[in-house]
């Protein structure tokens, strides 16, 4: 009898023993979304178990995502008040900055990541300033402000930022916007490889952030291509991104494996809002075992070369890691 990879699965300490991948709370960044008010916990109907909340809430999330081991967190924001520009993210009172500083005093232990873009401020939806003849997104007036945003973000104590508006060059500005300002020692995760992806839509109902017109394809890479996948997160890498990330995650694992494989920089997925629903709803309608079916596709971002997991599965996924 041949039983030369069957032997080995016999015996489950075995098959533990010669487990090559492992999934732990430490790989994970647990998304929030921040809004100004108090006592305000609204739950997603797209995103069932992801709320908007105001910052008390937020800081109280941060108990029980300590509990969990959880000790990593991306913040995004939900302003009061949207313009042209997206003012709200460049201010130090803005919802953005207020968060941070507060969660950074009362868990200064709490790795606080903040996402760096224009979708949630600006009252276009786009990710950046406007150009008035082409109707898309002003790259290099954008840099300007990405890079003052960063400096906000940084001065409010951050401890990592995430540029995710795929505009060209954002690492070199932001890099050397945050260097002049002193923070030469804040890390920067670069979104550096992000397609222009319809897994995206439960997050927009979340973030409120939908674009009023269009679409993001003059910004965003097209699934289809490989090659500038690769382009884009070797380019963010020579700009100076101290962390790559491939997004959507689930439908990109080729991607992530090539990214790994074409540079030394640690790797982060973003499972994206869409691809939480898929499996929320399915194990919802009793077509899936969702917490098999999760742990299953968060062990495969970890196999595919993730060092970083960014997910709004991190709290399930912590409670099963604990037993
Ligand atoms: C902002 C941003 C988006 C996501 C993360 N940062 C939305 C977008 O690009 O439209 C998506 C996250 C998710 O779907 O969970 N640019
Ligand atoms: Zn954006």
């Amino acid at each position: 009898m041949f039983t030369r990879f069957r032997r080995k699965r016999i015996h489950p300490v075995l098959r533990d023993l010669l487990q090559e991948t492992h999934l732990s709370v430490n790989d994970f960044i647990y998304p929030l979304f921040a809004k100004s008010g108090v006592g305000i916990k609204e739950e997603v109907g797209s995103m069932p178990g992801v709320f908007q909340m105001s910052i008390d809430e937020i800081v109280k999330e941060c108990d029980d995502l300590k509990q969990l081991g959880l000790n990593a967190i991306i913040l995004f924001g939900i302003p009061d008040t949207k313009d042209s520009v997206g003012s709200d993210a460049m201010c130090e009172h803005g919802i953005i900055a207020q968060t941070v500083r507060a969660v950074k005093a009362a868990h200064p232990e709490m790795f606080v990541v903040t996402d760096l873009c224009f979708c949630e401020y600006t009252d276009h939806g786009h990710c950046g300033v406007l150009d008035p003849v082409l109707h898309t997104v002003d790259n290099d007036i954008t840099l300007d402000n990405l890079a003052r945003q960063a400096v906000v973000h940084a001065k409010a104590g951050v401890d990592m930022i995430a540029p995710s508006g795929m505009m060209d060059g954002m690492i070199t500005a932001i890099r050397a916007g945050l260097d002049n300002a002193g923070f030469i020692n804040l890390p920067i995760m670069s979104y550096s490889t992000k397609f222009a992806s319809a897994y995206y839509g439960p997050f927009r109902d979340v973030a409120e952030s939908s674009p009023s017109f269009g679409d993001r394809k003059s910004y965003q890479m097209n699934p289809a291509n490989r090659n500038e996948a690769i382009a884009e997160s070797v380019e963010d890498e020579k700009e100076g991104a101290d962390i790559l990330m491939v997004k959507p995650a689930l439908a990109y694992l080729d991607i992530v494996r090539d990214v790994k494989n074409n540079s030394t920089l640690p790797l982060a997925v973003y499972n994206v809002s869409g691809e939480y629903a898929m499996l929320k709803m399915a194990g919802r309608a009793g077509v899936i075992d969702y917490d098999k079916v999760m742990m299953e596709t968060l062990l495969a971002f970890k196999r595919a070369g993730a060092d970083i997991i960014i997910t709004y599965h991190a709290k399930e996924a912590a409670l099963l890691l604990q037993k």
